[in-house]
């Protein structure tokens, strides 16, 4: 039996990943932060699942702390990542844990003599190129080619976690679209994207670029939202160039803050269509939301 490590494992991705490897007969350790271990037992707030029962052993550290990694791979075929600071609210930045957390596990890895790693960065990665995020994970993933380790970096779209917003502002009673919102993406739910990224530690491609099944414009998944919740679009776009200006303004307050808007700013001003696959639509995830939120 293979033994795999997902780092990441309480985030979006990687509960659906931790179960996707245990359902494929995996032996499973997680590594996870003492504070985010009730995540384990909990339903995700973009619905991802409990995933206590698809756990084998729960490794206890923090991936900016070498001391607290010792063991982490010992025994270990394949490690998978999805760790990063996209939601984080921490005093770290996206070298600290998106470059040197993902280099202190490759470290491990290639002393304890892991097989493969495969690790999660995002499409389009040259549009951010000048973003921290971007440079952060991207160094990382040459790091990665450079080590010698087989490896797969995955390369998604958009996630359904992330398209939750557009719901969220209908329910609110108006959506905001930066310019127009005729760019188009195929965001792909997290079951849809695990299979790929456990598909990967079977296969032998290392670029795997994904996005879900069906492909929808920024106003398209708008018009969704309200179509779901049963009311009228309210559909507000925001000319692009006052936006650029705002966010600028932001450069030199909140760097962080920074990187997410201008993140989001270039996401909507470009194609994001990637090889379709997986069965999910939106439409079905925005009414299983919907649904999990009126039980609350
Ligand atoms: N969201 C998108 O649309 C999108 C699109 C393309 C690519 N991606 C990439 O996919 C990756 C995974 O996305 P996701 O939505 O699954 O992210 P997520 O839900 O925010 O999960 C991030 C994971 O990283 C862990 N982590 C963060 N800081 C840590 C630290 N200091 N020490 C240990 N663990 C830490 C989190 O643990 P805690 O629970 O302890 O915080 C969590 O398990 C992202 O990093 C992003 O670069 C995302």
């Amino acid at each position: 039996m293979k033994k795999v490590l997902v780092a990441g494992a309480t985030g979006y991705l990687g509960k659906y990943v931790t179960r996707d490897f245990k359902e494929r007969g995996y032996w499973v350790r997680v590594l996870v932060r003492e504070k985010s271990l009730n995540k384990l037992e909990e339903v995700g707030p973009f619905l991802q699942p409990p995933i206590k029962d698809y756990i084998d052993d729960i490794f206890i550290g923090e991936i900016t702390e070498p001391r607290t990694l010792q063991g982490l791979c010992n025994d270990i075929d394949i490690v998978f990542s999805s760790v990063g600071i996209t939601r984080q609210r921490d005093k770290v930045s996206f070298w600290d844990v998106d470059y040197r957390g993902n280099k202190n596990i490759l470290e491990l890895s290639l002393n304890a003599g892991v097989q493969k790693f495969i690790f999660v960065s995002a499409f389009n990665a040259h549009l951010f190129s000048e973003l921290e995020i971007a440079k952060a994970r991207e160094k990382f993933v040459e790091d990665l080619k450079n080590s010698g380790i087989d490896y797969a970096v995955i390369r998604p779209t958009g996630y359904f976690s992330d398209a939750t917003e557009f719901l969220n502002m209908a329910l609110s009673g108006r959506v905001y679209l930066i310019g127009k919102g005729e760019n188009k993406i195929n965001p792909i739910h997290g079951a849809d994207l695990a299979k790929v990224c456990v598909d990967a530690a079977e296969k032998g491609e290392r670029e795997i670029a994904v996005g879900g099944p069906v492909i929808y414009t920024y106003r398209e998944i708008a018009e969704l939202a309200f179509s779901v919740i049963g009311r009228e679009p309210k559909i507000t776009s925001i000319p692009v160039t006052p936006l650029k200006l705002l966010v600028e303004m932001i450069r030199p307050f909140n760097k962080h803050y920074y990187t997410l808007a201008k993140f989001f700013l270039t996401a909507m001003q470009n194609d994001f269509v990637a090889p379709q696959t997986g069965s999910h639509t939106l439409e079905k995830y925005y009414e299983e939301f919907l649904r999990h939120r009126r039980k609350k």
